[in-house]
This record gives structure tokens, sequence and C-alpha cells, in this order.
């Protein structure tokens, strides 16, 4: 039997870090959460995916009484990027939660998501930036492919 450990490179700046571009990132990402459709669940997500055309395309939760009919905001984010400009690869991702009027600490992509943010380096062949959002703190993960370790793959 052998035994392998999966690590994940994960980085965590405080807002005063980051660059001015960054934190205009962080700052749009708050608005678009707090413009999502979440009446069942009260938790506002927001997201702000960065192309490598300069373009910004943001999305937040949109959330249906029929539930599972109710979409992420990393998909919704993610979806019409790819509709949009669809040669277009993605820099980076920022996610941004908000309960109660409060950005959240600690926030982290459901596994759906992952599954998607995978499939969207594994489209242009480029890994890009997760950017998880914080009142005071923020994490950053160079590669969406780290998120999702042993993920399913083509064969
Ligand atoms: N949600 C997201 O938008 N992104 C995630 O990665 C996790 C969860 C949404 C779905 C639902 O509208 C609400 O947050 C509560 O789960």
């Amino acid at each position: 039997m052998e035994k392998y450990t999966i690590e994940i490179p994960v980085r965590k700046f405080r807002l005063n870090e980051l660059s001015d571009e960054e934190r205009f990132w962080i700052d749009t990402a708050v608005i678009s959460a707090k413009q999502a459709y979440a009446p069942y669940s009260n938790f506002y997500v927001g997201v702000v995916v960065v192309l490598a055309n300069g373009k910004i395309v943001t999305g937040n939760n949109q959330e249906n009484i029929a539930y599972p009919s109710g979409m992420c905001a990393e998909r919704v984010a993610l979806y019409y990027a790819g509709a949009r400009y669809p040669d277009v690869p993605v820099k980076a991702i920022v996610i941004i939660a908000v309960k109660d009027g409060v950005v959240q600490k600690n926030i982290s992509p459901c596994g759906a998501c992952r599954q998607v943010l995978l499939e969207t380096e594994v489209r242009f062949k480029q890994p890009f930036q997760v950017i998880l959002g914080g009142s005071d703190e923020v994490f950053i993960i160079d590669s969406a492919e780290a998120l999702l370790p042993v993920s399913f793959k083509e064969f």
C-alpha cells in the first residue's frame, strides 16, 4: 500500500496587502452579492469573473421556490462569461458572501461549482486564481484544480 498526501497551497492576505485592482474586484463582488435573489436562504453570494481581455463579469445566486431550480453565483457568472465571451480565458474569480448585511469569513465554493470552475480551466487550458473574499482577509488559491483534488476527468 502506498499513501499519498495532497496539499492545497493557499495564500492569505489582509485587504491592505492587495492591489487597488484586486480591492476593486472585491468591492464589485460585494455589490453583486447584495443584488442576489436569495429570499429562501438569505445567503447572498457575489462573484466577479476577471477575463483575459480585461473585462469583468459579475454574477450572484438566483434562488427559486422549487429549490433545486436555483443557481449558485459562481455558475451564474461563469456561464454568463462563457456565453458572452466564449473564446476569452478566465484570469481570476472572486467570491464573496453576505449574510445579514455582513461580509462573511471563510467562504468556499460548493462542490458543483468547483466542478464548473475546473471545467473552465480545462476549457481554456490555463489555471486561474480563485480569490475567496472576506471582510478583512482573503484567501487566494492559484488554480481551481487545487480545490477539487482527485477530480473526475475525461478518460
Ligand atoms: N451558494 C452560492 O451561490 N455559491 C456557493 O458556492 C455555495 C452556495 C448559494 C446557493 C444558495 O442560493 C445559497 O448560497 C445558500 O446555499
